[in-house]
């Protein structure tokens, strides 16, 4: 009994010290903090988090810290502070992503700032608008090969569709087709692999090994994979000319330790998460209304003219007359937007009137950014034509969209992402005739790491023009 007594009395001191010694400081952010020390509000923020972000900020103002998990997440919501999140000298993006990186990647942490930097720049200068159209043609050819491999006609879920063409496609055009997997039974367990890694990333990014078997079987599965392909990368890069090499061959050059296979299974990962839920719902916005579908379908037809459908060549100069077909891209971007980014916070920050202590993690949630109606009036809704007033020729995309992040950890791929979704949804779009057999799910809440996941079933059915 004495000893019920004690355990309770001392269960209840902690709880009573958690509340009146945490984060009493008067300039900080209001803190929801719920009542179980270390847990704090981790339950209700991690059942639906996009939701809580926005009940957060009604009832809290623009800016609040959530604690949970043993971390402080101060989120910023007014546009006016992105400025300072994305440029200031007192946040860093590599000190808040490290752990992530580390449980995701199995990435020492001396090695992530070892090379962190380099491998950044590395991707940066790889993949600028200019270096793309080394790129977009082998990448056609291999969008147009795995789309025939769908066949003439069949049905089933256009997410999976879409990720059975850009998962080997992707890969193929950004580490080298040379280097990648060629026999069908090792490609479909490529793929079965990855969607597993894909779909487990952000518990992943959270949680050890040993809470996630089936995640880390298919990590290391993936890893291994990858160690083949940069043996053959590492043979074959002696003969290939400079400017022929793949992202694969230059990161060999630029990672000197054993991370080597996993700084190439994160970049794998960066390439294909983001972009093929961003295609399916620009194909799934597409196909569910009527008139969109029409117009972009009209101005694919002129702009391709009467190429076979088969083997469809879209160049990058076509690709630019299809703005129609851009505007509903960058739109499905907008409504679809990672749901948070972050950096950490290393010296006290000023935002609004509070001050935001070191070791902060601080957020902003692009989705929620996008849905300003100061920016995007009419922000619920799917309007392509919203995108005519940005200078997409000079690469200027409207003010308020954050999709991408911004300052020196911009997305790096941003310009590849862009083509690549433009021209799978410019094929599939003239190859198939295309019927939606399920209403346009809603996006998931459950995820706050990178696009927006559908949250339920999206069927279609395809059939060769
Ligand atoms: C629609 C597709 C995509 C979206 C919405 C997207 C969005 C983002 C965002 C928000 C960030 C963090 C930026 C920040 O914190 O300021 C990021 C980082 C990154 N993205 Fe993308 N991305 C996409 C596609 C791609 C593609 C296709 C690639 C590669 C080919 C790529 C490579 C990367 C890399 C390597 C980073 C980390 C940068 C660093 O370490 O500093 N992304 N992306």
């Amino acid at each position: 009994m004495d000893f019920v007594i004690l355990t309770l009395s001392v269960f209840i001191l902690v709880i009573l010290g958690y509340l009146v010694f945490v984060d009493t400081n008067p300039n900080s952010p209001p803190c929801i903090r719920g009542w179980i020390p270390w847990f704090g509000a981790a339950f209700e923020f991690g059942k639906a988090p996009l939701e809580f972000i926005a009940q957060a900020r009604l009832k809290y103002g623009p800016v609040f810290t959530v604690f949970a998990a043993g971390k402080r997440l101060t989120f910023v919501t007014l546009h006016e502070d992105f400025h300072t999140f994305f440029m200031s000298k007192d946040v860093d993006f590599e000190q808040a992503v490290q752990e992530p990186v580390h449980n995701t990647a199995s990435i020492s942490k001396e090695s992530f700032y070892k090379f962190h930097p380099a491998c950044n720049s590395l991707i940066k200068g790889r993949l600028t608008q200019g270096n793309l159209s080394l790129l977009s043609s082998h990448l056609c050819e291999e969008f147009n090969y795995n789309l025939e491999l769908l066949g003439s006609k069949g049905s089933g879920g256009l997410s999976d569709l879409v990720r059975s063409v850009m998962y080997p496609a992707v890969m193929s055009n950004l580490l080298g087709k040379c280097n990648s997997p060629s026999c069908p039974a090792t490609v479909q367990e490529f793929k079965d692999k990855f969607r597993i890694y894909d779909e487990g990333f952000e518990y992943g990014s959270q949680l050890p090994d040993i809470f996630l078997r089936e995640w880390a079987k298919s990590k290391q599965w993936l890893l291994s994979l990858l160690d083949n392909m940069i043996i053959k990368a590492e043979g074959s890069s002696r003969s290939t000319e400079a400017g022929t090499k793949t992202l694969l061959q230059h990161l060999v050059t630029t990672i000197t330790d054993k991370f080597l296979p996993n700084y190439g299974l994160l970049m794998l990962w960066a390439s294909l998460a983001n972009a093929i839920p961003i295609a399916f719902w620009a194909l799934a916005f597409i196909l569910s209304n009527p008139s969109v579908h029409r117009k972009a379908v009209e101005q694919i037809t002129e702009v391709l003219k009467n190429q076979d459908t088969a083997q469809t060549g879209v160049t990058a100069a076509e690709l630019q007359k299809l703005s129609y077909l851009k505007w509903c891209i960058l739109e499905a971007i907008r409504l679809r937007a990672p749901g948070a980014i972050t950096r950490r916070v290393v010296r006290p920050i000023k935002i609004q009137n509070y001050t935001i202590p070191p070791g902060d993690l601080l957020m902003i949630s692009p989705f929620w950014a996008h849905r300003n109606p100061k920016y995007f009036p009419d922000p619920e809704d799917f309007k392509p034509e919203r995108w005519e007033k940005a200078d997409l020729v000079k690469n200027v995309f409207l003010e308020g969209f954050v999709a991408f992040g911004g300052g020196r950890n911009q997305c790096p791929g941003r310009w590849y992402a862009l083509m690549e979704i433009h021209m799978i949804v410019t094929l599939i779009l003239y190859k198939y005739e295309l019927t939606l057999l399920d209403p346009l799910p809603k996006p998931s809440t459950l995820h706050l790491v990178g696009t927006q996941q559908p949250a339920g079933p999206c069927r279609v059915q395809y059939k060769h023009r």
